[in-house]
């Protein structure tokens, strides 16, 4: 069973090897919280995560070692299992960088405003938020723990705005994985940014005190968006019309225009006189070659929230994606799909976060330390 460390450079949990399982939190911070609490507050997140991610309890005392007549400091039911390759990945939403703590002039010009996208249907109880926590494991209990002792933690001091569960990781990370396969029974994580191009992760996704905030050096943006699948319509369209959409062949994952599936895509070549890979396929617009050469490190998971009262399955991706340029990466590419991309009659945008994510914490110390 992998463990992966809380402390250092980068915080784990972006290039780290996506595990299956997914509990995604955003918080608000309390009215009455002040810059110390807010400071008391992700040191205990820290000293909590980094002992959780070891598969720790919460604190020496734990679920069962403190007083017979008071709450115990851990909910328990991670008690007897591994830590199952746990990470804890916390960030900071526009919102935290205004006057109630002093942060106005500290927020980095590359944590933007998203603007909004054309088919976009957000639902703001369940987007944005001051701070929040990506809790990823390959035990779901586990995941789940994490964000509810986090949850529990930060009583008074923060509360949680929206949460989300998700299983399946819809990327692959590092070139050992295999590339699963989303929703849509496509492989999803083809080509992303891996780990192992380190020059590439180097300039696309670690941020770096010349993008003017130095504190954010090491650091990343994590963009997230609840995109609802269609899956019933979906499922009733043919095998053509579901490759066309995509670009790519459902059972290998090649390129329609040839080869295997990790061969480069050729937008040259013709079939039947018109562009293999249609120019409105979800990977011809989201190809780096038609974006300015923009690239994203992708790490989504799928969801299944039950289902609606038409009784179609409430379910999709809930896409995050890891940056060092917002505007430039995740906005770009998303403005070509929202206007062309074949996909959109199958998907929805529902909830929307755009997060700074702090370099990692110096050993004992704690995430956001070189904010404050
Ligand atoms: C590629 C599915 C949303 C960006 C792909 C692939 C699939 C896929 C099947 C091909 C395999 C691969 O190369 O990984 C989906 C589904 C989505 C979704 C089902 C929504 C429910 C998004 C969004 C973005 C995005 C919102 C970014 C704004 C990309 C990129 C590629 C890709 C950059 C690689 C393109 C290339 O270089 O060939 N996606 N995607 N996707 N997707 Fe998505």
């Amino acid at each position: 069973q992998a463990t992966y460390p809380f402390y250092g450079k980068h915080q784990s949990g972006i290039v780290t090897a996506a595990q299956d399982r997914l509990h995604f939190a955003a918080f608000d911070v309390s009215e009455g919280t002040t810059r110390d609490d807010l400071v008391g507050l992700l040191k205990d997140w820290s000293y909590a995560a980094a002992r959780m991610t070891r598969g720790e309890e919460v604190s020496k005392s734990g679920a069962t070692g403190g007083s017979l007549y008071a709450p115990p400091d851990d909910t328990g039911e991670a008690l007897g299992l591994p830590a199952a390759g746990l990470t804890i990945t916390i960030g900071f939403g526009p919102s935290l960088f205004d006057d109630r703590f002093g942060l106005a002039s500290k927020r980095p010009p590359r944590l933007i405003d998203l603007p909004s996208f054309a088919g976009d249907n957000l639902d703001d109880a369940m987007s944005g938020g001051d701070l929040c926590i990506q809790a990823c494991s390959d035990d779901p209990q586990i995941a789940v723990h994490a964000i509810r002792n986090l949850s529990r933690i930060a009583f008074g001091r923060a509360g949680l705005r929206w949460s989300q569960l998700g299983f399946g990781r819809t990327s692959s990370t590092t070139r050992g994985q295999a590339t699963p396969r989303n929703l849509f029974g496509f492989k999803d994580g083809t080509a992303n940014l891996k780990a192992e191009d380190s020059a590439l992760v180097a300039k696309d996704v670690w941020a770096s005190a010349s993008h003017g905030a130095d504190w954010m050096d090491g650091g990343s943006y994590l963009v997230s968006r609840k995109i609802r699948m269609q899956i019933e319509t979906w499922d009733h369209q043919s095998l053509k019309e579901q490759q066309t959409v995509v670009g790519r062949d459902k059972g290998a994952g090649a390129p329609l225009s040839g080869g295997t599936e990790f061969s480069a895509i050729d937008f040259h070549a013709k079939r039947d006189g018109a562009p293999a890979v249609p120019t409105t396929s979800h990977v011809s617009l989201a190809h780096p070659d038609h974006n300015g050469g923009a690239q994203l490190l992708r790490r989504g998971y799928n969801f299944v929230d039950g289902n609606d009262s038409l009784g179609r399955l409430n379910a999709g991706l809930f896409f995050i994606c890891y940056q060092n340029d917002p505007e430039n990466q995740f906005v770009r590419i998303q403005t070509a799909l929202a206007a062309n991309d074949a996909m959109n009659e199958y998907v929805q945008h529902v909830s929307s976060g755009i997060f700074a994510v702090p370099p990692g914490a110096s050993r004992g110390g704690y995430v956001g330390e070189t904010l404050f």
